[in-house]
């Protein structure tokens, strides 16, 4: 054993916790979910206001990066943890990838629709777009991305495009990549800064592919144990709470 059976104990009090924080939300999810999908797609819609406010262009982009986690994460996380909140999230990955979509467009057209910007970063590079500042260039390949992800989630594309869907869909992956280096990339050129920031953005979906490969085949021994006692605390405070 990687950790004493007394160690794990100390954790038990936040495992009983986390139990009963899962099990009301996912009873909630149960009841609601039609509801919380509807909610979503509500205040995906609502954030296109975001238009108006372009002084948020920032916030704007850090609430689309996160939203992109989410999206990226619950996945590999429920097969990771087999917790049926992080199955039942999975179905509300349409309604948070559309909010990220609009999310990514308010954020890049507050910076395309300020004139000085786009004078500055954009205008001068679209004859040569490969000159452009790395941060910014990956920015607009990941607008790109986003365009043809955005216009097929609907159940339409899915009936139309039937196996092609899921293909397409698995442009979420240089979408990712391409977030990344447009975060981490410095504003500041300088070969040291640009290595340094590929590096950051290397890091981050290596991590994210390291995630992947542990939902596929979970080799992490501590892991694997804590995954194992926390799945005999939650069969515990099932079997206490029937
Ligand atoms: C999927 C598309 C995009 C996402 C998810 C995204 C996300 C982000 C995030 C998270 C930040 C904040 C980074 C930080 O706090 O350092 C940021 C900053 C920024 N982004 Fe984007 N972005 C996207 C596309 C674009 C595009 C297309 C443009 C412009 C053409 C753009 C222009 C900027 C600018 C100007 C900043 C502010 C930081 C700076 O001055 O460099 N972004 N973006």
């Amino acid at each position: 054993m990687f950790f004493s059976e007394n160690f794990l104990q100390q954790w038990n009090p936040i495992i009983k916790a986390g139990c009963v924080i899962h099990d009301v939300l996912s009873d909630f999810l149960v009841r609601y979910l039609k509801q919380v999908k509807i909610i979503l797609l509500m205040l995906a819609h609502l954030s296109l206001i975001g238009f108006l406010f372009p002084q948020f262009g920032r916030s704007f982009g850090n609430f689309a990066q996160n939203l992109l986690l989410v999206i990226l994460l619950v996945s590999p996380l429920s097969k990771l943890f087999r917790m049926k909140l992080l199955y039942q999230l999975m179905s509300l990955r349409r309604e948070l990838g559309i909010w990220f979509a609009y999310m990514a467009i308010v954020h890049s057209l507050s910076y395309i629709l300020n004139p000085e910007w786009f004078g500055t970063f954009i205008a001068l590079f679209l004859s040569q777009p490969l000159s452009m500042m790395p941060r910014y260039l990956f920015g607009v390949l990941a607008l790109i991305l986003t365009l043809p992800l955005l216009i097929t989630s609907n159940t339409l594309s899915l009936t139309i495009l039937k196996g092609n869907w899921k293909k397409l869909h698995w442009l979420v992956y240089p979408l990712f990549a391409f977030m990344l280096l447009h975060i981490f990339l410095p504003r500041r050129l300088g070969i040291g800064n640009d290595i340094f920031g590929f590096l950051q953005a290397s890091l981050a979906f290596g991590a994210y592919v390291l995630l992947k490969m542990l939902a596929k085949n979970n080799f992490l021994t501590p892991l694997r144990e804590v995954n194992e006692y926390v799945a005999q605390r939650y069969v515990e405070y099932r079997s206490s709470s029937v």
